[in-house]
């Protein structure tokens, strides 16, 4: 299933491995979910699904509270705000302050703006308000169909907007977990991180392994993606952890159509 939303950093290409190599669980609990590319093609009993992003959590709430208006609304949109100019103006009506209560509409036009931005970069600044700059697309995709895939996962999901600790602190038996934190920036990778978010640098990296474990006393099965650098796969590796290397590629640099061919390392402690 692919996600409706492009999302910097996502996993659809590598999915097929990713799931291969997925431990047996009752829930599943996708820790940093960002476009839910991970979540949707695994098979659980129910998911809690979790990121700290805010408008991704209200945007996948709300389409699974209120499927029908929203992909109407998300559709007139598309069809009726074209170009540069019409991506500013939903912009703004976007970024006004007095949206609160309607919630679809602006569910809808965080779908628009995603689609029409430079890369799905869903980015505030620091008065919180959108600046993400317009995409510059020949022809911009409305995901009917993989809204409709979505609808049939929805209801067996529960999404929160957490920070990792949060979530981590819910695991236990019969869970698996999944994280997919920002990297762990590599010496010779600085324009890999910095075009997939804020990297992570060791303390956060280690916090998070501490939770992990923390979470895998309690009885919880623990995935986590990461890159390939050799001070996180030695941290993984001397914590119990089987590492499996995921080929990939990815962008180079923000301004680049380039991808290179990469490694990502999955590690796993059933
Ligand atoms: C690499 S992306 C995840 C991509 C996702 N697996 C996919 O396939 O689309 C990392 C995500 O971590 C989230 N994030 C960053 N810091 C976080 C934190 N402290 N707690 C929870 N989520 C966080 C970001 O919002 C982003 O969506």
């Amino acid at each position: 299933m692919k996600p409706f939303l492009s999302w910097a950093g996502n996993k659809y290409s590598v999915i097929g491995q990713i799931s291969a190599l997925m431990p047996k669980g009752e829930r599943f609990i996708d820790v940093f979910c960002g476009s839910g590319a991970v979540f949707m093609n695994v098979k659980f009993d129910k998911y809690l699904v979790a990121d700290m992003n805010e408008d991704l959590i209200f945007l996948f709430q709300e389409v699974k509270r209120n499927p029908v208006a929203f992909t109407s609304i998300s559709r007139a949109l598309f069809d009726n705000f074209k170009g540069q100019d019409g991506y500013h103006k939903v912009r703004k009506m976007f970024n006004q302050k007095d949206q609160s209560g309607i919630t679809t509409i602006k569910a809808a036009q965080m779908l628009y703006l995603n689609k029409h931005c430079y890369n799905g970069l869903f980015r505030r600044n620091l008065k919180g308000l959108l600046n993400s700059p317009y995409g510059h697309r020949e022809k911009v995709y409305f995901p009917e169909k993989e809204m409709m895939g979505f609808h049939t996962i929805a209801p067996l999901c529960e999404f929160y907007c957490w920070g990792y600790e949060s979530t981590l602190a819910q695991a236990g038996m019969g869970d698996v977990v999944y994280c997919d934190p920002p990297y762990a920036k590599k010496p010779d990778a600085a324009m890999f991180t910095q075009y997939s978010g804020a990297a992570w640098g060791m303390t956060e990296q280690l916090k998070l392994l501490e939770r992990c474990m923390q979470a895998h006393e309690r009885g919880a099965k623990i995935v986590i993606s990461n890159s390939d650098s050799e001070e996180i796969i030695s941290l993984y590796r001397s914590a119990g952890f089987l590492i499996h290397m995921i080929p990939t590629r990815r962008k180079i640099a923000a301004a680049s159509s380039s991808r290179a061919k990469v490694m990502d390392i999955l590690a796993i402690k059933e």
